[in-house]
């Protein structure tokens, strides 16, 4: 299928994320916790679609409601009352009091980003490092470079554009602070305050696996856009509806004035949205662009209706979260066999496994881990059956039709099974050496 594939998609597939080459994985179906390749091979899945599929694959009680729904129309441009329901929902779930939805995460940090322009009045916007808020143009600085050298002196970082394309203008308007760094981000705000629209900030840095928020800091990155009359957007693309049903901003107590959410509230169906104030976002209508053919399309408001009743009314993220506990007891039961020094990173939802004396602070910490190990673990774990994604950059997704039998019996085991393999092949390295 690569070979094939390659001939008519650069890479071999529609997203440069997941061109791993020849070992490019093309999926056949998935169903619950579990996925199958084209070759019939059968993986517990622990990447769930980079993180939407927080109920399983093919759920029924989603799929049923959609194709219900779908059977009236799916595309109108038209309002339709799932989108009603769908933003009256993440509004009850979440601090919002108004939403809208689009359909991928990267559209809604872009509005939110040009909405906090267009009501501040200013064009900057600060993000972190290492943070991944989607592929439009002003996303895509200071991301996830292999050597964070490029990323530059941490207390004047450099705006690091990811791949040719960018134009330098926007590069000029995006300002990068390592993570957990509130004495940079206070240098920035008082050298551009009055020029800084927004922070955009995912409350985790959920492209390093989760790293997560030092104490006072998201108070404080709250309290310093106050001060400065800038807002502070929370990208919950991943965080949101599966950290809690409010998302991070329920989890650790802070308020800011939008947020973005895609992925958890669809359960894979192509979901998403922006919301916050009520009067931030009302300025959308008459003064700042927004508008999608597909944005509140039926088949993605319909799934976020049904999906976001769930978390609503059952205790899915409660089994998400248990499932995700019981995961790591099995981990840190080999892990500590082995006495390799290791973290957990994230929360049991969403978690990664850092080879590392000390949990790091930021981006540029994750590089001074053993990622190596990791990545040649993840890479084995997808031989025996297990499949992570292959960069240690990204956390292990848990998902509510996670059994037992497959985290503990297929997943733990593949780990162990991969952590023995790279330390045997380490050690006979190190002996040739
Ligand atoms: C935090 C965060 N923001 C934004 C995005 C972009 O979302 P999408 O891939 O739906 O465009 C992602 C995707 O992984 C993400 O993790």
């Amino acid at each position: 299928m690569y070979q094939r594939a390659e001939q008519t998609l650069p890479g071999g597939t529609d997203s440069n994320f997941r061109a791993w080459g020849e070992d490019t994985v093309y999926v056949d179906r998935g169903e619950g916790g579990r996925v199958w390749d084209l070759d019939g091979n059968e993986f517990v899945d622990l990447r769930m679609g980079y993180g939407p599929v927080i109920l399983g694959h093919g759920d029924p009680r989603v799929d049923d409601y959609v194709n219900e729904r779908m059977r009236q129309g799916v595309s109108f441009s038209l309002t339709s009352e799932d989108e009603v329901g769908a933003c009256e929902l993440i509004c009850e779930l979440t601090f919002c009091e108004m939403a809208r939805l689009t359909v991928s995460g990267t559209e809604a940090t872009m509005h939110a980003m040009r909405l906090a322009r267009g009501f501040t009045g200013r064009d900057k916007i600060v993000k972190f490092e290492g943070q991944y808020h989607g592929v439009h143009d002003y996303a895509l600085i200071s991301v996830l470079p292999n050597d964070v050298g490029d990323l530059g002196d941490r207390e004047n970082p450099v705006r690091l554009a990811w791949g040719r394309g960018i134009p330098q203008a926007i590069t000029e308007t995006v300002i990068p602070v390592p993570y957990n760094d509130l004495e940079t981000l206070r240098r920035v705000f008082e050298r551009d305050g009055e020029d800084i629209a927004a922070v955009i900030i995912e409350p985790v840095l959920g492209n390093a696996q989760g790293i997560m928020p030092g104490a006072g800091f998201l108070a404080g990155v709250r309290a310093m856009t106050r001060e400065f009359g800038a807002l502070l957007i929370f990208d919950e693309v991943k965080t949101g509806f599966r950290f809690a049903p409010g998302g991070a901003a329920e989890a650790f107590g802070i308020t800011p004035d939008l947020a973005t959410y895609a992925k958890a509230m669809g359960n894979g169906y192509p979901a998403a949205a922006f919301g916050g104030r009520r009067d931030v976002m009302s300025m959308l209508p008459k003064h700042v662009s927004h508008g999608g053919t597909y944005a509140g399309n039926r088949v993605a408001a319909s799934a976020a209706v049904q999906v976001l009743r769930i978390l609503r009314d059952t205790d899915a993220l409660g089994t998400v979260r248990r499932n995700g506990e019981q995961t790591q007891d099995g981990l840190r039961q080999v892990l500590d066999r082995t006495g390799l020094a290791y973290v957990f990173t994230g929360t049991p939802q969403m978690f990664g496994i850092m080879f590392s004396e000390a949990l790091p602070d930021d981006y540029r910490g994750w590089a001074a881990t053993d990622h190596q190990l990791y990545d040649e673990i993840a890479v084995g774990m997808m031989t025996r059956g297990a499949m992570p994604e292959p960069d240690s950059r990204e956390p292990w997704f848990m998902c509510e039709a996670h059994a037992e039998e497959d985290l503990i019996d297929r997943a733990v085991s593949a780990f162990e099974g991969s952590l023995a393999a790279a330390l045997e092949v380490r050690a006979r390295r190190g002996a040739s050496d």
